[in-house]
């Protein structure tokens, strides 16, 4: 591939949606975005993420102004909705009534994607507003991969569950683990047959908080059922400590963490990295679009890199140019 052959196939492009399969590099879908992003050129993002529980009320409608934004972006662009509330590692009933809705949403808008947390954020009193790390015994495993079926059952697809930052560790509370954090998701996704929506930020957030190496931790992850992933920055604290904000600039380890990422996955499973839909996640403290727009650019370089290195063409020049041009196209076209 040239940079000239990229040229014609991108100005062949149809930007409709259904021309635009999900890959590439996309950006969360966010209310306080919405004005610039009205007037910005987005042609550099790929597909948006939404949170459902952000635009359903309580009887899982959503109506006026919001709604009517949210179509004209749905008809325009891939979404991917990534739920904040299923609790699923939760001893309180699961949640189908907030499933059902969900798959109403994802009907409504047609959208193909849905991930969660691999945590919990309730109990049997209510929400807690915390996500929370599960126990990594074998009774959570079964426990968990149980509710993970009911829920693929409801939605009638595979869900991807997401590796969360904490801030705690069972062990601490004299809880007894049997198994490792990794092997724990391994085991969850396995018995379940669910896919993993990949965090690089939050293992390098864990990586740092509980001192840990962070390549290797990945290497031990079930990768090959990566289905999404996440990037994002972080807020370190003066004790050290890093918070899982969204709300700063990803830095270098990160960003070297996701390339390794898309080597691993490549290595594993044959898939070009721009068909690993990628998410910058930015929830406060917002930069400009275009600031944003440049770091969904990045991830986007980034795949073109790990695709090079996999065709064998890696080339600087190209790298250098793919930072304009819609290379997630490339080879979805
Ligand atoms: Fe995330």
């Amino acid at each position: 591939m040239t940079i000239s052959d990229l040229d014609t196939i991108i100005s062949k492009a149809d930007t409709a949606k259904h021309a635009r399969p999900l890959g590439g590099a996309g950006l969360g879908f966010r209310r306080e975005l919405m004005s610039e992003m009205d007037k910005a050129d987005l042609t550099g993002i790929d597909f948006f993420e939404v949170s459902p529980e952000n635009w359903l009320n309580t009887n899982g409608q959503i109506g006026g102004q919001y709604y009517n934004k949210l179509r004209a972006y749905t008809e325009q662009y891939p979404f991917v909705c990534h739920g904040l509330s299923l609790s699923i590692g939760s001893t309180a009933p699961l949640d189908t009534a907030l499933l059902h809705n969900i798959k109403d949403f994802m009907r409504t808008h047609d959208i193909g994607l849905y991930t969660e947390h691999l945590s919990w954020c309730s109990d049997q009193a209510g929400h807690l507003y915390d996500l929370l790390p599960i126990p990594c015994t074998e009774e959570a495993v079964h426990w968990v991969a149980d509710r993970i079926k009911q829920a693929q059952d409801i939605l009638g697809q595979q869900i991807g569950f997401e590796n969360a930052s904490y801030y705690f560790k069972p062990e601490l509370y004299g809880i007894t683990t049997q198994m490792s954090d990794s092997q724990f998701i391994t085991a969850v996704a396995e018995e379940s047959d669910c896919l993993l929506h990949l965090d690089v930020n939050n293992i390098y957030v864990n990586s740092q908080n509980f001192g840990f190496d962070a390549h290797k931790y990945l290497r031990q992850l079930p990768l090959e059922r990566t289905c999404y992933l996440h990037v994002a920055g972080h807020h370190t604290e003066n004790d050290g400590l890093i918070v899982d904000t969204h709300g700063n600039k990803v830095i270098d380890p990160v960003w070297s963490l996701l390339s390794d990422a898309y080597s691993l996955i490549i290595e594993r499973t044959n898939k070009p990295a721009n068909l690993l839909p990628t998410c910058l996640e930015r929830d406060f403290n917002f930069p400009s679009i275009n600031e944003l727009i440049n770091e969904v650019t990045h991830i986007r370089s980034l795949q073109f890199q790990a695709d090079s290195v996999r065709t064998g063409i890696a080339n600087d020049q190209d790298v250098a140019v793919c930072n304009h041009r819609t290379y997630a196209h490339d080879l979805i076209y």
